[in-house]
């Protein structure tokens, strides 16, 4: 509470730094709401966090992959269930087995909180005809007691259970688009509060804060994320690989609010990489790569094409006093395109060298060795209904994962932010092919029991590479 007070204290000095951006008083109210109603649970992130430091296949996952099930969502009525809700109702609490909802082409109009009691879900579509879940709450949507439903409350598709995986799934909240300086626009399409959460293909639209980044490890590949204020935010510690980042507003746009910070607990491991990614403004504007929710805030993108639209500053402090001193780490390494010049970036946001990148910029940095496996993208085994409603596919015995060598998947965050000198010509994407290797989700696809040894390997190769 402190902290939200403070951050209302401090926003009428917001440090803008683009003359361009010119918010008002009522633009600073509005920013400053934003930031109002978040809630986190600081134990539950403590016990979650912990691991084993993701050298190895959790054995848990592991057990659960070897006994998978199938659910089939049809809204047309021709599977075991015609809406997700009922679906996921049907799942045992404290479940123990990898349950796949096939989600059938059309649009699911559901909101769904996924409970943590059932880890193992995976919602499994098909990207080029996909199922489209949409919700249309904002944070001043009244709830069931009379009151404002507030951020949270907005979401679409909420997600506090672990190893959650999507595929090919467009998550979005059509509530809309808030008008700067309106109060309770935030509308979030997608929160992820599970740890170790994989969504590959999936888009995830909206305007004012999409995607709650909220808190654990998560991996985005090959997503479409859209949004307009603060549209990435949280404390998760998420690797971005491959995603299309489009600010959808004419005015100014800020791409992430990371919340990386020493006041609550687990928070300060977090950070948002972004890796072979793009960006750009579908509607022109401006867009600020991001912004310091936390004191901590970390952020980094790496061989990222930038459109003309990312503002030359790059960053904001936010109500950051002194940026330059803080805990913000904000880097960029070899990115291309228009907006990525560095010349006249913030002077504490960092060039970065390659060394200090490399912890960055591969599934190491989620531990994704662990529990990062191949996107479920095959055709599901022809059902055969069985006593729950559900199909079930040939379990093969569980081996319990190879225990390998453990070495600490340490990020190396160098802490003191450069000087405002930089070298602009580290900017240009040629060295792209160099780290793929490091960075795809093949080493942690060998997980299937018989290569639990390579895997093993590739992780202690992957340690040595850095
Ligand atoms: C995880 O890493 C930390 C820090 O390096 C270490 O102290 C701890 O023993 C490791 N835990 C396991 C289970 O390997
Ligand atoms: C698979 O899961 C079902 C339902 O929880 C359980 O009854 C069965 O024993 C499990 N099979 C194996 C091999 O673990
Ligand atoms: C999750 O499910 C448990 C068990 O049914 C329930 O007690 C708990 O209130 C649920 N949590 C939320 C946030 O709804
Ligand atoms: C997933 O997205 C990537 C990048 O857009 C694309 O190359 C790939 O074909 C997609 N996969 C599927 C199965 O659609
Ligand atoms: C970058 O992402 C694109 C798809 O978005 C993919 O086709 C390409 O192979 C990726 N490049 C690297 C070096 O990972």
């Amino acid at each position: 509470m402190a902290l939200l007070l403070s951050l209302a204290v401090l926003a009428a000095s917001l440090p803008w730094a683009s003359p361009a951006a010119t918010p008002g008083t009522a633009f600073d109210n509005w920013l400053t709401a934003t930031q109002t109603d978040y809630r986190v649970n600081q134990a539950l992130y403590a016990k979650k966090a912990a691991g084993d430091n993701g050298t190895t296949i959790d054995e848990s996952l592991s057990k659960a992959e070897d006994n998978k099930t199938t659910y089939v969502v049809d809204p047309k009525g021709s599977g075991d269930y015609k809406t997700i809700n009922a679906a996921l109702e049907a799942i045992p609490e404290g479940n123990t087995r990898r349950v796949i909802l096939d989600l059938k082409p059309g649009e699911y109009r559901e909101k769904i909180f996924l409970n943590l009691s059932k880890p193992y879900v995976t919602f499994k579509s098909d990207p080029l005809n996909p199922a489209t879940i949409a919700w249309s709450d904002t944070a001043a949507t009244v709830g069931k007691d009379g009151k404002p439903v507030g951020t949270v409350g907005s979401t679409t598709v909420a997600i506090e259970s672990d190893y959650f995986v999507a595929y090919g799934v467009v998550f979005k909240n059509d509530a809309p688009l808030a008008k700067p300086g309106a109060k309770g626009g935030q509308a979030v399409a997608l929160r992820v509060f599970g740890t170790k959460a994989a969504f590959y293909n999936c888009t995830i639209d909206g305007g004012q804060d999409t995607l709650y980044d909220h808190k654990g490890l998560h991996y985005f590949k090959d997503c479409v994320i859209r949004g307009s204020v603060d549209f990435i935010f949280g404390f998760g510690r998420s690797f971005y690989e491959g995603c299309k980042i489009i600010s959808i507003v004419k005015e100014v746009a800020v791409l992430t609010a990371q919340q990386r910070t020493k006041t609550i607990e687990g928070a300060i491991e977090s950070g948002f990489s972004f890796k072979n990614c793009s960006i750009k403004g579908e509607s022109g504007g401006q867009i600020y790569l991001g912004r310091a929710w936390g004191d901590s805030s970390r952020v980094v993108y790496a061989f990222t094409e930038m459109s003309k639209e990312v503002v030359p500053v790059g960053w904001d402090g936010w109500s950051i006093k002194a940026p330059e001193s803080s805990g913000i780490y904000y880097g960029e390494f070899k990115c291309s395109g228009p907006g990525s010049d560095a010349k006249k970036r913030v002077g504490w946001a960092q060039d970065l060298t390659e060394a200090q990148v490399k912890p960055f910029i591969g599934t190491h940095y989620v531990f994704g060795d662990s529990w990062i496996l191949p996107p479920p993208t095959g055709k599901s085994a022809p059902s055969t209904k069985s006593a729950g409603g559900a199909t079930s596919s040939a379990a093969s015995p569980a081996e319990s994962p190879a225990s390998s060598p453990k070495s600490s998947a340490t990020e190396s965050p160098a802490s003191s932010p450069k000087s405002a000198a930089k070298d602009s010509s580290a900017s240009s994407p040629k060295s792209a092919a160099k780290d793929s290797s490091a960075s795809s989700p093949k080493s942690s696809a060998s997980y299937s029991t018989a290569s639990s040894t390579k895997a093993a390997s590739s992780a202690t190769s992957e340690k040595k590479a850095l």
